[in-house]
């Protein structure tokens, strides 16, 4: 989605920010632009496409502000590309967001003669800003860009520069922006990815904060109230080494193949933090996980973790939904599970649950993101930074968590169970459940071990792939209980960079129609951890009707067309054995096809708009 990289110091703007905005480019975009200010006169370049295109940006002044675009109103283009620039072009703005309003404004300012020149909605804030800007009259940038932003709805981070003053503005509404602090010099960055090569030094914007940045100082004020904000600096760890390709030829496949040692990281969050969250949910009286994407699949995953383990109807659902659906009081937990911590649809379920005052936490991957700050409880996941657009390591890291918190409350069952149905009972784990914790809890242990296995079968997926996977266009995921998530995380890998149709089902839901849709150009991927008779018997009526089959098998099930073996666990475990399968097999068909793998058309790494 959008990024947005601002830089005001001594050096020359124009190169640090062409570096900077590269580091955003796996967020997903269109376009790219950047403006500065020298003599007193704003330099603009921009251009459809991608910056990876370009060898560099040179343009004058110490002052500027960047942008990459990710469409929304108005076709990727050079004039709907950002910044945009006012009428007199003495003002330049980067947007992300969607401002809501934006046709009345439009035309308003059309009647007050301002002159457009994009289809975007972004533009009517530069106009507007243009319409309160009076330097003349002492009226400061700062100044006309709150009023401008008291007067629109939607959502947005912006910066804005001036030809007149040696400044940055910034500010959010339900869009990231982080402010950077350097040696005599200020970053803003949509995330600190963009400015960590030179200041870990940072502030996370809050919604309705606005920042202004000039050569010697800083000052965060709500654009709201004016009022003065104190805020912390925090400091963020990260290892650079995440930002190269360490001689893989993506960044996808780097991070399947670090999931060995990213989930080992995962093993060691300590056990008071799993044990905060896992008490907190005991204290609820209903709770709730919301997510999206590939982190509403962990979060599915974990549904059936909560309910087989520790007997706890915990309800997932998909954050675009959740307003339509949930039911809350003070008494309810709302968990975000949200790898960047700012997708928009995840943050708007956790403030609507945040208004009805339930009790918030979170499962993020990115430190200091939004749904941190709004959190009563966080569990950092610990992935390190995820760059390929395809979700991989922090999706295992975030099943691991869940997993870890579900055998947590397994095991106080075992002591004191307070749940939604069983509320002040109390229950001994069966000796058998006790023994199949015991169990699950030595897989879990040995889960870094099992991956490894799992990836050394990378030559035989490559192969299938070849044989299978290229002609043809579409594909049934299927997978029983706790491997349905599975089903459904499986078909959107393959979707989202193959370009191939694939669609997840439980594999008892087959017969009841898709089936029919069986024939030479729809293939099937089954999941069958230990030999599942169940779901042989659905893997039988596909091959009766003619249906190829790959076979992705916990265990020594034979019934498939081709087989990719993975370690034999428990079916509780295998959904995080499954996993480097799936992902590879997606990951050499769309490199078969020659697709863009890091950044698949059309998508966004963080999707920060509704
Ligand atoms: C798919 C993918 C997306 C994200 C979704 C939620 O590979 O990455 O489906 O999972 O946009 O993102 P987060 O976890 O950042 O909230």
């Amino acid at each position: 989605m959008c990024g947005i990289v601002g830089y005001l110091g001594n050096e020359e703007t124009s190169s640090i920010l062409f570096e900077s905005l590269k580091r955003l480019e796996y967020r997903g975009y269109d376009s790219f632009g950047f403006a500065t200010i020298h003599d007193n006169k704003l330099w603009i370049t921009k251009d459809k496409g991608k910056i990876s295109d370009v060898v560099q940006i040179k343009l004058p002044g110490s002052i500027g502000i960047s942008h990459t675009r990710w469409s929304t109103h108005g076709p990727p283009s050079k004039i709907n590309a950002h910044p945009h620039t006012d009428c007199k072009n003495r003002i330049a703005l980067v947007h992300n967001g969607i401002i809501a309003n934006y046709l009345s404004l439009r035309n308003k300012l059309k009647e007050r003669g301002h002159i457009f020149k994009s289809e975007t909605d972004t533009e009517v804030l530069i106009h507007l800003i243009e319409e309160y800007y009076k330097p003349e009259d002492g009226v400061k940038l700062e100044d006309a860009v709150s009023s401008a932003l008291n007067a629109v709805e939607g959502t947005y981070a912006i910066t804005v520069i001036s030809a007149l003053e040696k400044k940055i503005v910034g500010a959010r509404k339900e869009s990231p922006l982080v402010l950077g602090i350097g040696n005599s010099c200020f970053y803003l960055g949509s995330d600190i990815s963009s400015f960590l090569p030179y200041t870990n030094k940072t502030i996370p914007l809050d919604d309705f904060e606005m920042v202004v940045i000039e050569p010697e100082s800083y000052k965060i004020t709500d654009f709201k109230t004016g009022l003065l904000k104190d805020k912390k600096i925090t400091k963020i760890e990260w290892n650079q080494k995440e930002s190269s390709k360490e001689g893989f030829d993506h960044f996808m496949l780097k991070e399947i193949f670090e999931q060995p040692q990213i989930l080992k990281i995962a093993l060691n969050i300590c056990e008071e933090e799993i044990s905060k969250l896992a008490e907190t949910i005991k204290e609820a009286d209903n709770v709730y996980i919301t997510a999206t994407g590939t982190s509403l699949h962990a979060a599915m995953t974990s549904e059936y973790w909560f309910s087989k383990l520790a007997k706890l109807p915990v309800r997932v659902v998909d954050s675009s939904e959740f307003e339509e659906k949930a039911v809350l009081d003070e008494k309810t937990l709302v968990i975000g599970v949200t790898q960047s911590g700012e997708t928009y649809d995840t943050l708007r379920a956790m403030n609507y649950a945040k208004k009805n005052n339930c009790k918030l936490a979170s499962i993020v991957n990115i430190p200091s993101s939004t749904a941190t700050r709004i959190s009563d409880i966080t569990i950092l996941q610990g992935s390190g930074m995820e760059i390929g657009v395809a979700a991989t390591k922090t999706f295992t890291t975030q099943l691991m968590i869940l997993l870890r918190l579900a055998l947590k409350l397994a095991k106080n069952n075992g002591e004191t169970v307070s749940s939604p149905t069983m509320k002040n009972e109390r229950c001994l784990l069966s000796k058998d459940v006790g023994d199949k914790i015991s169990e699950i809890e030595e897989q879990l242990k040995n889960v870094p071990r099992y991956i490894e296995e799992a990836l050394t079968q990378k030559e035989k997926i490559k192969s299938i792939t070849e044989k299978y996977c290229i002609n043809v266009k579409n594909f049934l995921y299927i997978g029983k209980g706790i491997n349905y998530p599975t089903a459904l995380e499986g078909a959107l890998k393959f979707k989202e960079i193959t370009y191939h149709h694939a669609e997840g089902m439980p594999a008892g839901f087959l017969k009841h129609g898709t089936i029919s849709l069986i024939s030479d150009d729809m293939y099937t991927i089954a999941f069958v951890p230990r030999d599942d008779r169940k779901i042989l018997s659905n893997v039988e009526e596909i091959k009766s009707r003619g249906g190829k089959i790959i076979g992705i098998v916990s265990g020594t099930a034979k019934h498939f067309d081709e087989t990719i073996n993975v370690p034999r666990v428990s079916d509780i475990v295998s959904p995080l054995v499954f996993a480097p399968a799936y992902q590879l097999l997606a990951y050499y068909t769309a490199v078969a096809l020659g697709r863009d793998i890091d950044q698949p058309r059309h998508l966004a790494k963080t999707v920060t708009v509704e």
